[in-house]
């Protein structure tokens, strides 16, 4: 019997800012239950102008191997998933493998595919790991991205900012993935886009979600026939845009499995709702939205799952999505604990932005990209601006 191969440790950051979706919808004029209920979302992170995909990637690596106790020499596969990369050709995962420290002799490569690019990092680590290029190795898979849509648009109470670092190897202590088990689905559809002078992405709201629906069940249902086995889901975590959409997500995956709609929202309570607690407070951070909520699930429920099977659903626009499996490892709890998943939405831990200040951060944001900001400059992995040969400069903990 070979050994499981999986998710050994996750951990997040977040940007220091959130701003508050009652806030929000009281400057919009529109009823602050439409975001809290009709979304699904409470608070949203923000980004400032030193904090960018590189700087939040950085940090959640970091915070990864300080908690879960491995060696950075141990790594030999860093990849990171993002859609709002910082340059057309140096990936985010360079950044990163500098300022970690990661060893020298490692693949290292940034993936995009929307919201997906972060599974395809995963999924290839995984199948690296059971190919047996890894020799004994672990790979380091981040998500980093800051969702943005226009001021004032739809789009606007759904933005994020955030990454998820997760380590991939053999014998995991968090979750044992199903390798090579997925049902796919991908389609040529313009459902979400961001061309590449923009940093505010551009989207047909209510056709991504018609997308999104229809990219679940193809791929729900390939899973399904090919996979699925007697065993069922004892809780599965979606792509998070924002909660209602994981809402939504469940009644259709339900109605493939022949329950009504009251049956479904029975279910949802018990075995996806634990997993929308994060994503609540922090809003869409497209690639590692996925793994936000299985850390919001292990967070809050890894002693009762240990040994159960759950399910993930990956959706990136544009769009691409994989269902797939995993079982979740004896003694997670106990790692769970000793991760402490929740240290970033700690009370304290993060400041509310007044949405006057939050307006003159998205103002202020092509300057801020300009010059090195030096009111933060003394936070470990902080943007510090570009020189004059436009290269990025990163406070690195290490100089
Ligand atoms: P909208 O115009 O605000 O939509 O846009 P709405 O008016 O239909 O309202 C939303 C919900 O609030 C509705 O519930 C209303 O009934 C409810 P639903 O019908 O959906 O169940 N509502 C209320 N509820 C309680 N009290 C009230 C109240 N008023 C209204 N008073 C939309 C919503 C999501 C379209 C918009 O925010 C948007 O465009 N967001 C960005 C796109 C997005 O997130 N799409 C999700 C699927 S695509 C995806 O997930 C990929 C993505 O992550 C990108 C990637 O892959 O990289 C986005």
């Amino acid at each position: 019997m070979t050994d499981p191969i999986g998710i050994d440790a996750i951990t997040f950051s977040l940007p220091r800012s959130y701003v508050d979706l009652g806030d929000l919808a009281e400057a919009r004029g529109v009823a602050a239950d439409k975001y809290r209920l009709g979304l699904g979302v409470s608070q949203m992170a923000i980004a400032a102008g030193d904090e960018d995909p590189v700087s939040l990637a950085a940090a959640a690596g970091s915070r990864l191997l300080a908690t879960s106790g491995r060696d950075p020499r141990e790594i030999g596969f860093c990849a990171v998933g993002t859609e709002t990369a910082v340059d057309h050709s140096k990936p985010v995962s360079s950044y990163v493998h500098g300022l970690l420290g990661l060893p020298s002799r490692c693949r290292v490569f940034e993936t995009k595919h929307a919201c997906f690019g972060a599974t395809a990092a995963l999924l290839s680590a995984t199948e690296w790991i059971a190919s047996g290029a890894a020799r004994g190795r672990s790979a380091l898979i981040i998500a980093s991205d800051i969702a943005r849509y226009e001021v004032g648009s739809p789009g606007e109470p759904t933005q994020g900012a955030g990454a998820v670092a997760m380590l991939v190897s053999a014998r995991p202590r968090l979750v044992e993935l199903e390798i090579g088990r997925s049902g796919s689905f991908a389609r040529d559809v313009h459902d979400f886009w961001r061309p590449l002078h923009r940093k505010d992405a551009l989207v047909d709201g209510k056709f991504s979600v018609q997308c999104y629906l229809d990219a679940l069940a193809h791929a729900y249902r390939d899973w399904k026939e090919q996979f699925a086995g007697d065993e069922p889901l004892a809780r599965t975590c979606y792509h998070v845009p924002y909660g209602k959409m994981a809402h939504k997500a469940h009644r259709m995956r339900c109605s493939l499995d022949g329950l009504d709609e009251a049956a479904a929202d029975r279910d949802f309570e018990t075995t996806v709702a634990p997993s929308l607690r994060f994503s609540a407070q922090v809003g869409n951070i497209y690639a590692g939205s996925l793994y936000l909520a299985l850390a919001s699930l292990l967070d809050a429920e890894a002693a009762a799952l240990e040994g159960r099977r759950i399910g993930l659903f990956s959706y990136g626009s544009g769009c691409a999505a994989e269902f797939f499996a995993g079982r979740v490892a004896p003694g997670a709890a106990a790692m769970v604990a000793s991760l402490e998943l929740a240290a970033p939405l700690a009370p304290g831990a993060r400041a509310r932005l007044t949405i006057p200040a939050y307006e003159a951060l998205r103002r202020d944001d092509v300057a801020a990209d300009r010059r090195a900001s030096e009111a933060s400059s003394e936070r470990p992995f902080a943007f510090l601006g570009v020189d004059p040969a436009e290269r990025r400069r990163y406070m690195s903990p290490r100089e």
